[in-house]
């Protein structure tokens, strides 16, 4: 496997159409977890290239971040993989282990201690440090926002959960690539 280095803003089309399939938010705090992510952004602030990613509050995901302050994620340049998805998607880190779960393999990270995922359908890599974290206030998002993303009738511990604001994180690029099979 190599690592093809890349522009993001090459890839800034397949890094957003990405989110709409899911893309894979990597952590590494007690243990690796993945998680699906539909939110997020690519940009620029104080002069960094960055991408944003938006956890809400009972995500294993988030108390991963809060410890280790970095991410990796994996970017599904074709279709996601159903079985990934659903696990990454649906289970919890404080339950399961994703990666023996998903069957994932875990390589080492270029410049970070959260590792990447080895995968023909997500082979695009964004190493990410978290430079800034903001909780939302959701009272300043239009009320009817309010009541569709997160209604307060559903205990913040279920499954399900939405009535829990998300944390924006925002990660600086540190190093994007293609993972590629050796030629
Ligand atoms: C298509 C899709 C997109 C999702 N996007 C997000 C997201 O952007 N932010 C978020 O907090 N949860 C999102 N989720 C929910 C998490 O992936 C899900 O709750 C996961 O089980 C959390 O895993 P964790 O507890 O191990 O962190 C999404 C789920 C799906 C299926």
């Amino acid at each position: 496997m190599t690592r093809e280095k890349i522009n993001v803003f090459d890839y800034a089309k397949e890094i957003t159409a990405s989110l709409r399939k899911g893309a894979l938010l990597n952590t590494n705090g007690d243990k690796f977890n993945s998680m699906v992510i539909g939110w997020g952004h690519l940009g620029v602030i104080w002069g960094k290239e960055t991408f944003a990613v938006y956890v809400r509050e009972n995500r294993y995901t988030k108390a991963q971040l809060d410890k280790t302050g970095e991410f990796s994620l994996n970017i599904p340049l074709g279709k996601a993989d159903p079985g990934i998805a659903r696990i990454c998607g649906s289970q919890s880190g404080h339950n399961i282990d994703k990666a023996k779960e998903a069957g994932l393999t875990l390589i080492p990270a270029e410049t970070i201690d959260t590792p990447v995922i080895e995968s023909k359908a997500y082979p695009l890599v964004l190493e990410c440090r978290v430079l800034y974290q903001q909780k939302q206030d959701i009272s300043l998002l239009p009320e009817n926002m309010q009541k569709a993303m997160y209604p307060q009738d559903v205990d913040g511990t279920c499954p399900m959960a939405n009535r829990d604001a998300h944390t924006a994180y925002i990660g600086e690029i540190v190093s994007a690539y293609i993972l590629k099979d050796e030629a």
